[in-house]
């Protein structure tokens, strides 16, 4: 199948840090279809070959084994054009529209990786020059919106020139190996079905903490803050994937219908509520790894004073029958103890325990980083001398052993899935709309607090006050268990 797909913001830090890195695995290993060409728009002059090279010196900063060979860049690079866009003028829409037209490639995929405050001016014109038609789909890169209110802006004016099932609204996480394996856990296998309900489980707790700061994107974040950041797209997300009920078939709009019922059926947020059930923190200076970091406040580009969150922890409810009464636990943060993305699921402990010592739940671990894999926490007797004491273990998968050949990175394969018109792990406008619709009192009971967040340290799981939350319930994150 022949394709073009074409980068808006061709120069920008996501296409060469992430999506040129990942099509060059793709291209490594045979999975990148025959017949493509991918072209890069931006706003400066250059030739194919000044953008090629411009491509290489930046593979540098990639991971070594991931990193092509002087002759793998060469081929690779035969399919790498470049083209200067004024993204205002009509006339620059029209050459591309003929540059695309000349070959008449099955597909063209028009990716936007630009800021989201051109997304509304690029559809616009795409749609005039008639870079609109069957064969061309459109990808979004978020942040989608900054709100309700400019997400729905961006949705009416994707909607006006394209259809739904051509736009493939990305959330990377949904690219990840081992979220596309929660699917297979939970409807490829009869096991855990039955157990996937309030009767068996005490409460999930989903994770994503990095130990990496703001660095340099201190301008960006602090406009944007860990619960638009992380919360609103990729907890959710994760959320609605553990949660949903079984879909009909495999077909992306039954998938992301359950995806959406899901969303409708959190739990809604009063300001009380917001008071009760989130944590809002920012870092201060501290140690990771036995290095000393500084605060956020004190990183590059922070106004001073800011009350820009860099950790959010939330207790929310599904309310329907599956999950009536169970929490769901969300936590983000920037400067963690640990970088580790992972979804919990503690089971309840057993009626009537029979064995001395220190009665322990099952749990299952998914491990979305920094390796995929997943854990079935078990209680078993040591059979040692002492009788039948009963000691933790874990039944222990690792997805790159279990399967050394076949594994895609999340780019990689969001980027196929958008070549092949697969929308399976892409976000529907209704499911980021009704995400934002969560997370909007949220934001307005925090513009409202004068107090802002609180401080945790650096190296830190975040402030005292989210463990205490968890607490309530007579629960633990698993950390302190
Ligand atoms: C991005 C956020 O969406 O996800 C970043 O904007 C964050 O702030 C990143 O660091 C985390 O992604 P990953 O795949 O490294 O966990």
């Amino acid at each position: 199948m022949s394709f073009d797909l074409v980068f808006f913001g061709g120069t920008g830090d996501l296409t060469w840090r992430k999506l040129m890195p990942a099509l060059f695995q793709a291209f490594r290993h045979g999975k990148l279809p025959e017949g493509g060409r991918i072209l890069a728009v931006a706003r400066d002059e250059r030739s194919d070959d000044e953008y090629r090279a411009f491509i290489k010196d930046r593979f540098v900063e990639v991971d070594s084994a991931k990193r092509p060979s002087d002759e793998e860049f060469a081929k690779f690079a035969e399919l790498l054009h470049y083209r200067r866009m004024d993204l205002s003028k009509p006339e620059h829409y029209a050459g591309l529209k003929d540059w695309i037209d000349a070959r008449g490639a099955d597909t063209a995929v028009l990716y936007l990786a630009t800021s989201p405050y051109l997304f509304p001016v690029i559809c616009e014109q795409l749609g005039a020059a008639g870079l609109n038609g069957p064969k061309v789909r459109v990808v979004l890169e978020k942040p989608l919106g900054h709100d309700l209110a400019s997400a729905l802006e961006i949705n009416r004016v994707v909607r006006a020139v394209f259809d739904e099932r051509q736009a493939f609204r990305i959330d990377h996480y949904l690219g990840k190996p081992a979220v596309q394996n929660l699917m297979a856990l939970r409807f490829g296998n009869a096991l855990f079905e039955p157990l996937w309900n309030r009767q068996s489980i005490a409460n999930i707790q989903i994770t994503l903490a990095e130990s990496l700061g703001v660095g340099t994107r201190g301008d960006y974040y602090d406009k944007t803050g860990a619960l638009r950041d992380m919360i609103q797209n990729h907890a959710l997300q994760l959320l609605t994937m553990i949660a949903m009920e079984p879909p009909s078939s495999n077909d992306a709009d039954a998938i992301r219908d359950e995806k959406l019922k899901v969303l409708r059926s959190l739990k809604p947020f009063t300001p009380e509520c917001v008071a009760r059930d989130v944590v809002r923190g920012q870092y201060k200076a501290g140690g990771i790894g036995g290095q000393s970091v500084n605060g956020y406040l004190d990183e590059v580009k922070v106004p001073a004073g800011s009350h820009c969150e860099t950790f959010v922890a939330i207790r929310t409810e599904v309310q329907n029958w599956r999950w009536a009464g169970v929490p769901f636990y969300l936590r983000t943060g920037k400067r963690m103890a640990g970088r580790a993305a992972q979804i919990i699921v503690n089971f309840r402990e057993v009626p009537h325990p029979i064995f001395p010592g220190s009665a322990r739940a099952n749990k299952l671990v998914i491990k979305l980083q920094p390796e995929d894999g997943l854990e079935l926490h078990l209680l078993a007797a040591k059979g040692g001398a002492q009788g039948e004491q009963l000691a933790p273990v874990s039944l222990d998968l690792d997805f790159d052993k279990a399967f050394p050949t076949d594994r895609v990175g999340a780019y990689e394969r969001l980027l196929l899935d958008a070549i092949a018109g697969r929308l399976n792990l892409f976000v529907r406008s209704d499911e980021q709309e009704q995400a934002w619709r969560w997370v909007m009192p949220i934001l307005e009971a925090w513009a409202n607090d004068p107090n802002g967040p609180r401080g945790y340290t650096a190296g830190s799981w975040g402030p005292p006050a989210s463990s205490a939350m968890v607490a309530r319930d007579g629960y633990a994150w698993d950390e302190e268990q």
